[in-house]
């Protein structure tokens, strides 16, 4: 059943873009059809530049096509966290941003006629019982100080939420992310642009960045901007400054009109996330629940995390009807709670986008609206609270959830394997066998054939671990995926697992990333 209520795989594959089959010039080239890709190609082709997008899948095969939509200016971390770590004028400038962001999306949607299920809603905070009501206080303190107009109410519409005070946020809003991408990347096409299927996999050139595709095409261009979620490339440290996690997603069919739409989180750690979903015409609406976050290549990605969120949504939602969905995402969590925006200091015609810290379609929209005002030699109000080489992250006082995570990680290269024997592995099943000083991630199909691919991913030689929710192989130093046969699915990975013959993936690889 692990499917999205709103990805059709036939029509996503039918509608998939064409492969790149010459060298092309452009004013721009932008790396990945997600959101901060297309909402940067957008802009940019608005304002009559040459745009060419490459996606090595095409445009709803990322982490915005799994995204719930919460159209947010209420973040992650809570403005409490953002304002101690930022200061309250930079925090001020955020989230102006993240308002502005779902303003333009908004004015974007209206202006091509994108069908996509756009709507303003409110988005309420509850509170977990027993919570310090200070938590709540400070909460609304802060958002207060950088702008927002919150509202205490004493209980949400969802009688099973009300815990108590709880706080309104007006003015948000949620949409259908498939249908926006695939509006935005026709928009894209209409003005000028133009969207292929391509695998960036080196970065080169003196003057014009030249973008060598795999299969040996390349696209030249003034200006490159990099959105592939997780960086291909390490640039200011971006790999330590950010940590890879998997949330988790159900929906299930509600009686139409019983739960209010609005978006509902609450506070524990990690919190849940609700919307609603409006059903045709009067059929049943589906609630959206998701929550269960935890670190990519952790232990614990089970199918159980899905169970746990069913039964957490049927202690509050008493109408909650069949299970429809369930799936998993990709969240890169910034380790103070803003996304990394801006140019790559090595090269100042390439710029990145990462770290959108679960509020990917507005962090996706700002980068749009940023990398376009500088592309134009505009200036943006917003450079430097986003900048990708700021070091406030010193503020944080807890960098061991990035860097020295990753180094604890690679003694995972000492530990012996999750079972002793590859017998032990069951038909659908995958484990980390140790086989003298190799490790190796050995998988079991449904017919019982077995698959063995080196254990070490070929980012930066962490050792893989089975992601039992998603028969995937996930690391737990960067994020990188790879499926149950060692192909690659996600980066910053650029190949896949390697296979045993393989005697280079016997010892960890310093690198591994695209090359800049
Ligand atoms: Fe970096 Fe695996 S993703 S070592």
């Amino acid at each position: 059943m692990n499917r999205v209520p709103w990805i059709d795989p036939l029509a996503e594959a039918a509608a998939r873009p064409l492969p790149l089959t010459g060298d092309v010039h452009a004013d721009v080239c932008v790396v990945g059809a997600g959101a901060a890709g297309l909402a940067s190609a957008y802009l940019l082709a608005r304002e009559g530049r040459r745009v060419v997008v490459l996606d090595e899948r095409g445009v709803v095969c990322g982490d915005t096509a799994r995204s719930t939509a919460h159209l947010t200016t209420w973040l992650d971390d809570g403005w409490a966290r953002i304002v101690r770590i930022h200061g309250q004028e930079r925090a001020w400038l955020a989230a102006r941003s993240h308002a502005a962001a779902i303003d333009r999306l908004e004015a974007i949607v209206l202006l091509e006629e994108i069908d996509c299920g756009f709507e303003r809603v409110d988005g309420w905070l509850c509170p977990q019982p027993g919570d310090d009501p200070r938590r709540l206080d400070d909460e609304a303190a802060a958002a207060r100080q950088v702008g927002f107009d919150v509202e205490e109410a004493t209980h949400p519409p969802v009688r099973g939420l009300a815990t108590g005070r709880c706080l309104r946020i007006a003015h948000q809003a949620q949409c259908d992310p498939v249908r926006l991408l695939r509006g935005l990347a026709a928009a894209v096409e209409r003005h000028g642009g133009h969207v292929y299927r391509a695998r960036a996999v080196e970065l080169g050139g003196d003057g014009p960045v030249r973008v060598v595709v795999a299969g040996e095409r390349t696209v030249e261009a003034d200006a490159v901007v990099l959105t592939t979620h997780a960086p291909l490339t390490d640039v200011h440290g971006l790999e330590e400054k950010q940590v890879a996690n998997r949330t988790y997603a159900i929906a299930a069919t509600i009686p139409a009109g019983t739960v209010p739409v609005a978006l509902y989180w609450d506070t524990a750690e990690p919190f849940h996330y609700v919307r609603v979903v409006r059903g045709p015409d009067g059929a049943a609406d589906l609630l959206v629940v998701g929550g269960e976050d935890h670190r990519t290549g952790d232990a614990g990605a089970s199918p159980g995390r899905w169970d746990r969120l069913e039964t957490w949504a049927r202690e509050r939602f008493p109408m909650l009807g069949d299970v429809t969905h369930r799936w998993s995402g990709q969240v890169l969590a910034s380790l103070d709670g803003l996304g990394f925006i801006g140019r790559v200091g090595s090269r100042p015609q390439v710029w990145i986008a990462t770290g959108d810290s679960g509020t990917g379609l507005t962090h996706g929209t700002i980068a749009g609206m940023l990398v376009a005002d500088e592309i134009a030699g505009r200036g943006n109000p917003w450079s430097e609270v986003y900048d990708p080489s700021r070091l406030r992250l010193r503020a944080v006082g807890d960098l061991s959830r990035g860097a020295l995570g990753v180094a604890a990680r690679l003694g995972s290269w000492l530990t012996p394997g999750d079972v002793a024997e590859v017998e032990a592995i069951r038909p659908g099943h995958g484990a980390v066998v140790r086989r003298g000083l190799r490790k190796v991630a050995v998988y079991r199909d449904e017919d019982g054939r077995v698959a063995e691919r080196s254990a070490v991913c070929p980012h930066r030689g962490c050792i893989v671990a089975w992601n039992e929710a998603e028969a995937t192989w996930d690391c737990p130093c960067h994020g990188s995926r790879f499926a149950a046969d060692g192909a690659r699915l996600a980066g910053p990975a650029i190949r896949g697992l390697a296979p045993l013959d393989d005697d280079a993936a016997a010892v960890p690889q310093p690198g591994g990333g695209l090359i800049i």
